[in-house]
């Protein structure tokens, strides 16, 4: 086990799943469309969404069947009504454990803050929970044009941090996030099951208790990125 001292200087925190719990929000609506128009869909299928920008994940729903584009647009336009709607009354109180304290730890150790999320919907959440003035940098699903598992939301979150990848740590709770953040050359801090998260250099079950000085000493056990 090597034990070297990792110089993090950023972390890169995807949003939904991970600060808040809009993961479950996702499935909902698309269950609701899945429902609606006929396709098979349950909460395994929804597993291999997590991360999957909102075309991508339709494209998994979808599988082998084929739309027009005129109805794979009016799909996804639907999905994201109903998960509009579903956002409607976050509060900072959807917040998940340890979120909030972990934000302001990083805060006050000096620890530029950033978001990487492949959502076009992450800047109404980041308002909704009021935790807009502890972030430095937001990279969202408009942000760049390949989305996770492609590096490049995490790439754009470092360099608005005017941070090199290797100072950097993503904590995500998709697969999907897990290897755009190895793509990309950061630190990877996975949330969940280990089948889901495994190939990050940490896991852990969420963020409850979790503090910087914690994360910085498990990752110096971790084999460099
Ligand atoms: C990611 C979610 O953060 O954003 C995915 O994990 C979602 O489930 C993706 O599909 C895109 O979100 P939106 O809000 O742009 O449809
Ligand atoms: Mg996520």
């Amino acid at each position: 086990m090597s034990n070297h001292l990792p110089q993090i200087q950023g972390v890169i925190f995807d949003l939904d799943g991970v600060l808040t719990d809009t993961a479950e929000f996702h499935y909902q609506a698309w269950q609701k469309l899945a429902d609606e128009a006929g396709l098979p869909f349950d909460r395994e299928a929804n597993e291999a969404l997590r991360g999957l920008s909102r075309r991508e994940s339709l494209m998994q729903i979808v599988g082998d069947r084929s739309f027009s584009e005129e109805t794979i647009q009016a799909m996804m336009d639907k999905k994201n009504g109903y998960y509009v709607d579903l956002i409607q009354n976050i509060t900072s109180a959807e917040l998940l454990p340890g979120a909030l304290a972990l934000l302001d730890e990083l805060r006050q150790a000096g620890v530029k803050v950033g978001i990487g999320s492949g959502s076009k919907n992450a800047r109404t959440i980041i308002d909704k929970l009021g935790i807009a003035d502890r972030l430095d940098a937001i990279a969202d699903g408009y942000s760049v044009k390949n989305s996770k598992p492609a590096p490049d939301v995490f790439l754009h979150a470092a360099s608005l941090l005017e941070l090199e990848p290797s100072q950097c740590a993503v904590v995500e709770d998709a697969g999907a996030g897990v290897a755009a953040a190895l793509a990309a050359g950061m630190w990877a801090i996975g949330l969940g099951p280990a089948e889901r998260v495994g190939a990050a250099h940490m896991v852990l079950p969420s963020l409850d208790g979790v503090t910087w000085t914690d994360l910085q000493a498990k990752l110096a056990q971790a084999k460099p990125c």
